[in-house]
């Protein structure tokens, strides 16, 4: 059996590790991967391939940013060459980039069988590029590891037909289960910048419709900076925020600005958190894996099981929410009774179930 494997975004990487994992124990299994180089900051890509031991790609595409179109298209025409010389028993995409997209419309035309990990979210906002991809991806693909059974759900709805729909359980919280420990072992995060437990609420934003709308993007900061009066808030920086923050002058002063932090790091600080604010569809989830509340700065979340169950509050950074972040902090921290006993993901063997059942399907 030879997969190929299509990643480009932070996210993709961690999810593919827990994967590439197990193709490397496998006799009969080889994989050939391809980074389209949609992200390629050291931070934003490089750090993930270091410290998760995920082998060298075999092709970086070296896309870089762009219009959606362009991106994509780029993308496609270097991903179809790909496919053409490598013939792959199927091509594995992950989540809802442009690089997922354009690794599913490279394999179809290809008449290649796409295999979609994280298949069925939605968040049924049609603006989201993210929600495009998924729509486009599943609708496309020729067997799809859905991570919950709302996910499931949601497939059989849209008409996909049964027997490719695997619920898989979710190889996030793979990863968080087998990269805790290393985390733990070797991160310096909380000494270097002078971090003790639960004395910080850890913020990430970088969802589009944040970071390109000024009135969203400045209501969140000034949110951030009301909270920031009470308590430390940390916050790893994507460049597309940063980018953002410094053309409209938007000051995010009291706030610990970080760098993009690499997954070890990142880990080690929602571990140590008091609480996760975020627009992030994969730190959402770590909050839960890791216990902590999570406040999510958004109209909506495909991650729905974690809002039902208290784990996750939405807080819409749009005009008529007159409420303030600070108040929703304290009101889900004063909870202390809060439990994360349940199992919403899975039982942490995702990429062993996933990796066994593209084995039998393609091999
Ligand atoms: C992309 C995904 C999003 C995902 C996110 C993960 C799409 C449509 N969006 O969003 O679903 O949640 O990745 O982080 O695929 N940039 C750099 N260096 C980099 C990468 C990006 O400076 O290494 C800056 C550039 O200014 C770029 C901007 O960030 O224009 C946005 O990057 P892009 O990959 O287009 O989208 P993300 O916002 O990262
Ligand atoms: N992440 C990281 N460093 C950071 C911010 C996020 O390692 O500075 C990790 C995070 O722990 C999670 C993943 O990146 O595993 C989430 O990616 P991101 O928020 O960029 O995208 P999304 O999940 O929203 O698509």
């Amino acid at each position: 059996l030879k997969i190929l494997t299509v990643i480009g975004a932070r996210p993709q990487f961690i999810k593919a590790a827990t994967i590439s994992r197990k193709v490397a124990l496998t006799r009969n299994i080889s994989e050939h991967i391809i980074h389209t180089g949609q992200h390629y900051d050291e931070n934003m890509s490089g750090i993930f391939f270091d410290e998760l031991d995920i082998p060298t790609p075999d092709v970086n595409l070296n896309i870089g940013s762009g219009l959606h179109g362009e991106q994509t298209a780029k993308m496609l025409i270097g991903i179809e060459q790909e496919i053409i010389k490598q013939k792959p028993s199927c091509v594995l995409v992950y989540g809802d980039t442009n690089s997922t997209l354009a690794g599913t419309l490279a394999a179809t035309k290809l008449n290649t069988p796409v295999c979609h990990v994280e298949a069925g979210l939605r968040s049924f906002n049609r603006n989201m590029p993210e929600e495009m991809n998924r729509i486009l991806t599943d609708h496309a693909s020729d067997t799809l590891f859905a991570p919950t059974k709302n996910a499931v759900n949601q497939l059989r709805k849209e008409g996909v037909l049964s027997n490719n729909i695997i619920l898989s359980g979710d190889v996030m919280f793979d990863a968080a289960l087998y990269y805790s420990s290393k985390a733990e072992a070797s991160s310096t995060i909380m000494e270097s910048n002078h971090l003790t437990k639960n004395n910080y609420i850890l913020a990430t934003v970088h969802r589009a419709e944040n970071t390109d709308n000024l009135e969203r993007l400045t209501r969140i900061m000034s949110e951030l900076k009301a909270l920031a009066q009470h308590i430390k808030v940390v916050m790893p920086i994507h460049p597309r925020t940063l980018k953002f923050l410094s053309d409209c002058n938007i000051s995010a002063q009291n706030i610990l600005l970080l760098e993009p932090t690499g997954y070890l790091d990142m880990i080690k600080l929602e571990r140590n958190s008091k609480l996760i604010i975020t627009d992030s569809g994969g730190v959402q989830k770590e909050a839960f894996f890791h216990k902590k509340p999570c406040i999510t700065l958004r109209t909506e979340t495909e991650w729905v099981e974690l809002v039902e169950a208290g784990h996750n509050v939405l807080f819409p950074p749009i005009s008529d929410n007159t409420g303030s972040l600070t108040e929703s902090v304290q009101s889900l921290t004063s909870n202390s009774q809060h439990s994360f006993s349940n199992s919403l993901y899975g039982d942490g063997h995702s990429a062993q179930l996933i990796l066994s059942e593209i084995n039998q399907r393609y091999g």
